[in-house]
């Protein structure tokens, strides 16, 4: 783990992560360790909300491979992620049936209105990350959004930046 002095809460996490670990029972001397690295990844970003280099060295550590290969599958799977994300996470569909029904619309909408561009970092105030993605499946309710999992579909700009407000209302009497 990383030797800098940890707050109580990353600590917490850490412990988390530690006790979900140690519950899969890995055998360290059995290389077939290695194929449960994606689901300890999930369950770290699950945690962490991300997954920073000293995640990333703790997992290592733990499960007794190289570091290598833990940030190797971080930065080959894009459902990783390594930066922060905001509270909300907005992705919008630019699958080609989401496309060609107006969700680039969409998609340039909110980044006006939020300030930020798509897949990069979050909202200066930490709530909302907006990324753009392919098909989540949901092609009949094309143009399709999903907030922190959440699918709303036949989206228009108007409508989007509706949710964006809804949500920013509901913050701000947090
Ligand atoms: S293309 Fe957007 S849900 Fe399928």
């Amino acid at each position: 783990m990383c030797c800098n002095k940890l707050s109580e809460a990353a600590a917490a996490k850490f412990a988390e992560l530690d006790a979900f670990i140690d519950g899969l029972g890995l055998d360290l001397k059995d290389e077939r360790r290695r194929g449960r690295l994606i689901q300890i990844l999930h369950h770290a970003q699950d945690v962490f909300g991300y997954l920073p280099r000293e995640v990333q060295q703790h997992v290592a550590e733990k499960m007794q491979i190289p570091e290598s290969s833990v940030s190797g599958v971080v930065s080959f799977y894009n459902f990783f992620s390594t930066k922060p994300k905001g509270k909300y996470v907005i992705n919008v569909c630019l699958g080609t049936a989401c496309y060609v029904k107006g969700s680039e619309g969409v998609l340039r909408e909110l980044e006006r209105v939020l300030g930020v561009k798509a897949d990069t970092d979050p909202t200066p105030d930490g709530l909302f990350s907006l990324m753009a993605l392919r098909c989540v499946g949901c092609c009949g309710l094309a143009p399709v959004m999903v907030v922190n999992g959440k699918v709303y579909g036949k989206m228009t700009p108007a409508k989007a930046v509706a949710v964006v407000e809804e949500i920013k209302a509901k913050e701000a009497k947090a």
